[in-house]
């Protein structure tokens, strides 16, 4: 018997990128596909230490049903750590915990969007954005990223011209460009979002990840104080497997928000909240993360030396100062899914860029990841791809 689907199901495809993990499971083929960060720098003697702890002294409530909201010595020291790390005020009561970043996407598709509303987001745009949004059968709206955010003009147009209900961006080192939005960018963002009836969503799971060059404060709280929601995880400075994330929002937002998350799941793992609150209040996660950002910056400049010295000059790359990807986009007419199954030939892998593009461009682009590689990986990858490339280009 056919079974009836829902509308909203049929213009939702599988996770392009977790097709061509299969493709590059094989290990002969060096992969700079996924995003995964690098295993050997989770934490886990200290997770595990943690986690024998919250047994021992509080089993039966870190096994029992909890709030919604989540465990409440844990949102204490996100917001703690806003104030310490970024400079900003959150007040614990703002936080709601989530299971992994990904979910307030949800929540937020849940409780903005109608059937056929905007969406405003980043050219090229995180895919996990694009899929979740897509769910709730939203339009989207595209604002070209230059080197130091959007485009300030173009973002203006397009708020003035197509009722968006809502501006996704992902202001350091952006998921797939490892671009980060300078301080007057973030400034000229909440200059144009101030006073309009549209949502900004900034979600900052890398923010933490950086290996060089100025911090800056989130939009969200930094320069931007209405109409915005801050997202967070810490699936990038512990363990993704954790499943914990957060949103920061207030008000109206805040109490459509807990109900979403009641509706879908009651509450975030209270075992993996506890845990995690051990972790970070009994272990030094300060120097985790800092040992965290020193690989990290190791591995992006062996990506940028070796694509400095392999690929052909006419191919543009970004110079991320923090996060896991790099951005690379080939000559004008050249297509970055054909020189993919040329890479795969060559025992290399990468993402096509394509997919991030909502409105089809990006044919020229691809993704590089290098927090999951390590260094004479990342050499031996970049020489297959700069032949890859260097082959396709005089075809
Ligand atoms: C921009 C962005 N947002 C959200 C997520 C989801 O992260 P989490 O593990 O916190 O759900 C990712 C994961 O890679 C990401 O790149």
């Amino acid at each position: 018997m056919p079974v009836k689907f829902a509308d909203r199901m049929s213009t939702v495809h599988r996770s392009f990128i977790r097709e061509i993990l299969k493709v590059t499971e094989d290990p002969s083929i060096i992969s700079f596909a996924g995003g995964l960060p690098n295993p050997e720098l989770f934490p886990v003697a200290d997770l595990e230490a943690a986690a024998v702890k919250v047994m021992e002294e509080t089993g039966p409530q870190s096994m029992q049903y909890s709030t919604t909201e989540g465990f409440q010595p844990l949102r204490q020291y996100i917001a703690d750590r806003y104030r310490e790390k970024k400079g900003i005020e959150v007040d614990a009561d703002e936080i709601l915990i989530t299971a992994g970043s990904q979910q307030c996407l949800d929540l937020l598709g849940k409780i903005f969007l109608n059937a056929g509303d905007n969406v405003i987001i980043e050219r090229p745009g995180y895919l996990g954005a694009i899929q979740s949004f897509s769910i709730f059968q939203a339009g989207f709206k595209t604002v070209g990223l230059e080197d130091d955010g959007p485009d300030l003009d173009e973002l203006e147009k397009v708020l003035d011209s197509s009722d968006a209900k809502m501006f996704y961006a992902v202001t350091n080192f952006q998921n797939p460009s490892g671009l980060t939005y300078s301080s007057e960018k973030r400034q000229g963002v909440a200059d144009l979002m101030r006073g309009r009836d549209v949502v900004f969503v900034e979600d900052d799971p890398y923010g933490e990840l950086r290996f060089m060059g100025d911090f800056h404060k989130p939009v969200v709280r930094g320069y931007l104080e209405d109409n915005g929601v801050l997202l967070g995880s810490f699936s990038k400075v512990a363990a993704p497997g954790f499943r914990l994330g957060w949103m920061v929002c207030s008000g109206e937002m805040r109490d459509k928000a807990i109900i979403a998350k009641q509706a879908s799941d009651l509450h975030t793992s209270t075992f993996a909240q506890r845990v995690m609150h051990r972790y970070v209040s009994d272990y030094p996660i300060d120097s985790h993360v800092e040992k965290i950002r020193a690989c990290y910056g190791k591995q992006r400049e062996t990506m940028v030396r070796a694509i400095e010295e392999y690929f052909p000059a006419e191919v543009k790359v970004t110079r991320p100062e923090g996060g896991m990807f790099l951005w690379v986009t080939l000559p004008e007419g050249m297509s970055s899914m054909d020189l993919f199954d040329e890479a795969i030939k060559n025992r290399v892998a990468f993402v096509p860029g394509r997919p991030f593009y909502v409105d089809g461009s990006g044919e020229n682009t691809f993704r590089l990841n290098f927090s999951n590689s390590d260094e004479a990986h990342i050499e031996e990858g970049i020489k297959r791809l700069g032949t890859g490339i260097k082959n396709f280009l005089a075809k």
